[in-house]
């Protein structure tokens, strides 16, 4: 069980870049919900901010890839608009334990490699 952060720290209505073992995550939390998904673009696999730890669109609706400017659902990562239209971002299972986001390390590993 690895602790990434605590949900406390992560405003609502913000994004937060991670990095575990140089896999690069990012966490959104919006209307105090919080979804972890990996820091990669369906389309070409980069990372997804403009700037570090933003990858929300001005409107903090929707996750906006910096290279082409996809637009991604937030709650479940699908792409609505942009080259990668209709795929998704790759989600990682996490649970929040007295207040940490939580993830297990043998699951992130079997989904990123
Ligand atoms: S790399 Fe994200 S839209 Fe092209």
């Amino acid at each position: 069980m690895i602790n990434l952060i605590k949900s406390s720290e992560i405003p609502n209505d913000t994004s937060k870049g991670l990095k575990y073992k140089k896999i690069s995550l990012f966490i959104v939390k919006k209307n105090e919900e919080v979804f972890l998904y990996l820091n990669r673009c369906p389309h070409l696999g980069t990372p997804l901010e403009w700037n570090e730890n933003e990858f929300l669109d001005s409107d903090k609706t929707l996750i906006r890839c910096a290279t082409h400017g996809a637009l991604f659902q937030i709650n479940n990562g699908k792409c609505l608009v942009g080259p990668c239209q209709g795929k998704h971002l790759q989600s990682i299972p996490f649970e929040i334990k007295d207040g940490e986001i939580t993830i297990q390390e043998q699951e992130l590993f079997s989904i990123t490699f």
